[in-house]
């Protein structure tokens, strides 16, 4: 399959997704966000984007779903924002969201392959956060369009599963959790449970591709691209929402990292 035949699927089963995540979640968020100066990020980003400084800064959030990370992020002091999803029904959320918050963040429906060159060098900080880097089928190419949007000087914050994770099966009750795949997969996995990890309701969903990288993908596509790397750590939490039990080991595994990098 060609890469837009694998966002053009992943698009299809995120709307699939969005009037179910909406159902569990949106008024509770509407509610959240119509405090002023709401915060949903949790301890670890809020310190990573603070270290990195966000006054006044241009910041695009790529995969930002229905926007209440970069919401957050403009109560946090950030100038222009702009977050950018594939999804119709997510951009519609994130706009409802943004308006009922009174903040002023643009909110556009674009393929991360595909986001016009109007946006190039506008940005001083891209943010990827939770469960975005595995829709990307070619992640060579993603830290390509990183790298155009931002400033010389910008910074890039990835706060981030941990790729172990795709070597287990969020479904298994096991602890210590089985063994299932190959840390080295190159395949794509293909799902057609659907994405109600909120509801937990069943359906058989539009297929989707998720890709495993390696934690030296990673690293590698940023370097390839003139990044330098800052910072980097890992931690024992999870932030995926389906990999929790994992936490409850007698013996940690990484279960998600931040990576800070700037361009040149
Ligand atoms: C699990 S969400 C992660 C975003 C956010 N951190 C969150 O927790 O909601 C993944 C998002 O990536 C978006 N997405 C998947 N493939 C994409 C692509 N090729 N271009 C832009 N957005 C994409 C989906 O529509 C979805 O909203």
């Amino acid at each position: 399959m060609q890469r837009s035949e694998y966002t053009a699927a992943n698009r299809a089963a995120w709307n699939e997704a969005a009037p179910l995540h909406q159902k569990q979640n949106f008024e509770e968020l509407l509610a959240a966000f119509r405090q002023p100066g709401y915060n949903r990020l949790d301890r670890v980003a809020t310190e990573q984007l603070k270290a990195i400084g966000l006054e006044s800064k241009a910041v695009v959030h790529l995969c930002c779903n229905n926007g209440r990370e970069l919401l957050s992020v403009k109560n946090l002091g950030a100038g222009r924002c702009v977050g950018i999803d594939i999804s119709d029904g997510f951009v519609e959320q994130a706009r409802t969201l943004s308006k009922a918050a009174g903040l002023d963040c643009e909110f556009h429906r674009h393929d991360i392959y595909d986001i016009p060159a109007t946006y190039d060098g506008q940005f001083d900080l891209t943010m990827i956060t939770v469960g975005a880097l595995g829709w990307m089928p070619r992640i060579d190419d993603f830290f390509g369009t990183v790298v155009r949007l931002l400033k010389p000087g910008g910074w890039l914050a990835i706060y981030e599963m941990h790729p172990l994770l795709d070597m287990f099966d969020e479904d298994d009750p096991m602890i210590p959790p089985q063994l299932k795949e190959s840390y080295f997969r190159e395949k794509p996995f293909v799902d057609v449970s659907g994405l109600d990890y909120y509801g937990h309701s069943q359906y058989k969903s539009a297929p989707m591709y998720w890709f495993h990288h390696k934690l030296c993908d990673i690293i590698q596509g940023c370097l390839d691209h003139g990044l330098s790397i800052k910072h980097f750590r890992e931690y024992e939490h999870d932030i995926s929402a389906v990999f929790a039990n994992f936490e409850r080991q007698r013996i940690s595994l990484p279960l998600s990292y931040t990576l800070t990098a700037r361009r040149g």
